[in-house]
């Protein structure tokens, strides 16, 4: 079968067709024929090299080809002996977080995937499952959010934001996010009550009443040089926390260990992919509740990777890109 390789770190060009072995299944995965992925602002670093600066650089491997791409949609086309929820033909959807899923096939853990209706097409399911699985997990299994409550969402017309403010909003909670200009109208159709544009202002001077929760989804150059534990969105948004309130970061990797006033509590957290959250989250775009907002759809080719990862640094951009086997 065929991979897409990362071959070189650098940029752009570094993606290659590379010959791979079908993989092995265990007995609790299942093999998916992919359909499509999506372009992860995570692997960035990764793909430049950039993160091997870094002091955070010897937890990844510089051993090429590397296979990226954790999101995946596709059909299932063997199962394990253990495996119970899924059979042969489903169309499913969730996190290769182990293999990467810009090859042909895939092998992935049944409990890391959800089953797709008919009505959830490839290209959007691609996008889905990363950006989701964090958001939900952010607002509500860290941040605990309830109904009434205010939140801010920075970086609410990203990938992660535009699913955030959504959830948020459905929940009952009263929404204050972060855009560019020409996203406003975008995040206020998705549920935003108040949102601010980060080039222009100081939100400081904008948001005149704390918020009981940040979600927090800039990654900025500092956090990936220094390690450091918060940049300076970080470091705004806990000066808009009331006391006793949650701040929770997908970026700041050392957040944690940070010393807090006013009693705030601080999370950093890596998206833990399970079925049940997934099946939620399939329920919940089936029933229009959210919507994934793709920014462009391009090929799952060598050549539709290095197109998509560069369009992933133009502006304006809004949602999640995708790539997929059907676009072509
Ligand atoms: N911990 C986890 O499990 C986890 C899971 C998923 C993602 N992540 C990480 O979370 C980050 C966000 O992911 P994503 O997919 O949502 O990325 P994304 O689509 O690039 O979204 C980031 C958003 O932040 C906005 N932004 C940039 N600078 C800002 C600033 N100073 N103030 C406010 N907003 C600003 C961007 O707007 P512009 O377009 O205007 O620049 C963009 O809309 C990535 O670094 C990713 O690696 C972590």
């Amino acid at each position: 079968m065929k991979a897409i390789g990362l071959t070189s770190f650098g940029n752009p060009g570094t993606f290659e067709e590379i010959d791979a072995d079908l993989p092995d299944i265990s007995d609790n995965q299942v093999l998916i024929e992919v359909k499509a992925s999506s372009i992860n602002p995570g692997d960035e670093p990764l793909r430049t090299g950039e993160i091997f600066k870094s002091s955070v650089g010897g937890q990844w491997s510089e051993k090429l080809p590397i296979i990226l791409g954790s999101d995946v949609a596709g059909i299932v086309r063997a199962v394990g002996k253990k495996v119970t929820r899924l059979k042969v033909d489903d169309r499913v959807m969730g996190l290769a977080i182990h293999s990467g899923a810009y090859q042909d096939f895939v092998a992935v853990d049944e409990d890391h995937l959800a089953k797709l209706s008919e009505g959830i097409s490839y290209e959007i399911a691609g996008a889905v499952p990363t950006i989701t699985l964090t958001a939900k997990q952010a607002l509500f299994d860290h941040g605990s959010l309830l109904k009434g409550q205010k939140v801010l969402i920075q970086g609410g017309a990203g990938g992660v934001g535009h699913v955030a403010v959504q959830l948020a909003k459905n929940h009952g909670a009263y929404v204050i996010t972060t855009a560019r200009k020409y996203n406003h109208d975008f995040v206020k159709a998705l549920g935003a009550d108040e949102v601010y544009d980060y080039t222009e202002f100081d939100i400081a001077d904008k948001i005149h009443e704390k918020v009981d929760l940040v979600i927090d989804t800039v990654m900025e150059a500092s956090i990936i040089e220094n390690n450091g534990v918060l940049g300076k969105v970080g470091e705004k948004s806990l000066s808009l926390i009331k006391d006793n309130g949650k701040y929770v970061s997908i970026v700041s990797f050392g957040v944690n260990s940070y010393p807090m006033e006013r009693n705030i509590k601080t999370y950093f957290f890596q998206s833990i992919p399970n079925y049940s959250d997934f099946d939620k989250i399939v329920n919940w775009i089936e029933r229009k509740e959210l919507k994934i907002h793709i920014d462009k759809n391009f090929s799952l080719s060598p050549q539709g990777i290095v197109d998509a990862y560069i369009n992933s640094k133009k502006q304006p951009k809004k949602g999640r890109i995708s790539v997929s086997k059907t676009q072509e």
